[in-house]
């Protein structure tokens, strides 16, 4: 299994078997328990790790970092205005060129088709640290605190209240059908998600056993939610729609109120950052059923086991 993921790409989770995504989890379980007794095996010594960035990032990039450190590797911020990328360099150009240096290539742009060009002309692993359609690392990450609240997936629903046609109901669509977990994505009509990401996931889903639901009542969405998960209604590089968008999804804030129609254990999760008072209200991401900064170490663990397993 570890030899399957040698030098793959981790571009979108769709890319992944049920089985594979299981590997990655039960890598990361390990690692973690073994950084918790102070352990840090050398698994990347030598190796470095190129990472651009055309958006601001706080989890990501200081986890990828430590990541890195704590395999005995070395991680490089590459913001895109320091790069020659942001002076007209091509996305091509600057692929061949950094594979000549380095050992993997993470990237968190605007445009997903910079993350597939990155891929298409690296010759070492490329991972999507956030592009427009998907976010990956999170939902790996989420898959592993899921699996530690609940020690399961299959027979468990989670709603997404938000936009569903972000990066985050995207990747949220694709790692719970493939573990086998039910999904309802919750939005005000006209930001449901992608078709061709709606199509594959009930691929996915199909095989696994679980179920989609598509609504736009929040309150009847949540009914029977073992986890109910949220992200800011706008996303990096929409701000021109944020006063538009700040009334549509007005309805959507998970409060109090919509977490006591959930089951009475379920959690609460958020990619992070947070915009508290607008998609959560303060006394539910400090509430007893949130679980956000649990979720938010969990991107380091996943990382390390992303990193151990992808890079050559
Ligand atoms: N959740 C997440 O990706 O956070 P950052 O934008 O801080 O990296
Ligand atoms: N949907 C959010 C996720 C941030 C981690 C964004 O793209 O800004």
């Amino acid at each position: 299994m570890v030899c399957k993921l040698k030098g793959r790409h981790f571009l979108t989770l769709a890319d992944f078997t049920r089985e594979e995504i299981e590997t990655l989890l039960e890598t990361a379980k390990d690692l973690k328990l073994k950084a918790k007794r102070g352990e840090f095996p050398p698994l990347l010594a030598g190796k470095t790790l190129a990472m651009i960035f055309e958006k601001p990032s706080t989890r990501t990039r200081v986890s990828f970092e430590v990541a890195m450190l704590q395999l005995g590797g070395h991680a490089l911020y590459l913001s895109k205005n320091d790069l020659q990328l942001g002076r007209g360099e091509t996305v091509a150009d600057t692929a061949r060129v950094l594979s000549r240096y380095v050992d993997c290539i993470m990237a968190r742009v605007y445009s997903h088709s910079t993350v597939e060009e990155l891929a298409r002309f690296s010759s070492v692993p490329v991972i999507n640290g956030l592009s427009d359609k998907y976010h990956p690392t999170q939902v790996l990450g989420d898959l592993l605190t899921i699996w530690e609240k609940k020690g399961k997936f299959e027979g468990l629903k989670l709603v997404f209240v938000g936009d569903g046609a972000n990066n985050m109901a995207h990747s949220l669509l694709y790692g719970s059908t493939i573990m086998g977990m039910d999904i309802t994505i919750c939005s005000p009509k006209g930001y449901y998600p992608e078709k061709d990401v709606l199509d594959k996931a009930k691929e996915f889903a199909k095989r696994s056993g679980s179920k989609i639901e598509i609504l736009s009542d929040p309150k009847e969405a949540v009914r029977g939610a073992d986890i109910l998960y949220t992200d800011v209604w706008v996303s990096m590089g929409q701000e021109a729609e944020k006063a538009e968008r700040m009334k549509i999804f007005e309805p959507y804030r998970v409060n109090n109120e919509l977490v006591s129609l959930a089951k009475e254990d379920v959690i609460v999760m958020h990619c992070l950052p947070a915009h508290r008072g607008e998609e959560i209200t303060d006394d539910v991401m400090d509430g007893p059923n949130s679980v956000v900064f649990d979720e938010a170490e969990n991107r380091l663990h996943a990382h390390k086991a992303i990193l151990a397993l992808i890079v050559i």
